[in-house]
């Protein structure tokens, strides 16, 4: 498995214990439950930081092989410039098809939508857990898969 996937699959369990934690606090206080729940989240968290670390030198080592930006000073503009993207396992389900975005540096954007409706993608993107078919993920006008 690829360690991008591994990270997300990590991500994926921390959430998913979040989630569960969030609902037995909802039914039931057991102080047991709890602190298991808190071991079990710091573990799943643990291991996609690990994963992430391992993740991102091997990039460091893929990207000075291959060049690539260094930013020096980063102000934050973020652009999607019509961007296309499926995912690899579902390639014929086309998240999104001319997605346009643009954030300022220093602005806040809140993604509202549905569940499903590609709001996590967006993020997935953001972090280069994949790659997008087609078009541009800009920070401060570079396009973010180019820099180190
Ligand atoms: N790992 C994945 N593999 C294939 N399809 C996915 C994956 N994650 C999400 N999707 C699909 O992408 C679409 C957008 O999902 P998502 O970005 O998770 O929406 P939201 O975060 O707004 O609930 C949905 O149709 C969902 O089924
Ligand atoms: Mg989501």
């Amino acid at each position: 498995m690829g360690l991008a996937r591994k990270v997300r699959k990590e991500y994926i369990k921390a959430g998913a214990i979040a989630e569960q934690a969030i609902s037995s606090i909802r039914t039931v206080y057991s102080f047991v439950g709890e602190k298991k729940t808190i071991n079990e989240y710091t573990a799943a968290l643990n291991g996609s930081m690990k994963l992430a670390e391992a993740r991102s030198s091997q990039r460091r080592g893929n990207s000075e092989s291959m060049g690539g930006e260094t930013l020096q000073n980063v102000s934050g503009e973020v652009e999607f410039k019509n961007v296309k993207f499926a995912y690899p396992s579902r390639p014929t389900n086309v998240i999104f098809h001319n997605l346009n975005l643009k954030i300022s540096a220093g602005k806040k954007l809140a993604l509202v939508g549905v569940s499903g409706s590609g709001k996590s993608t967006v993020i997935a993107l953001l972090e280069r857990f994949y790659d997008p078919l087609d078009g541009q993920i800009l920070l401060d006008g570079i396009c973010h898969g180019a820099i180190k």
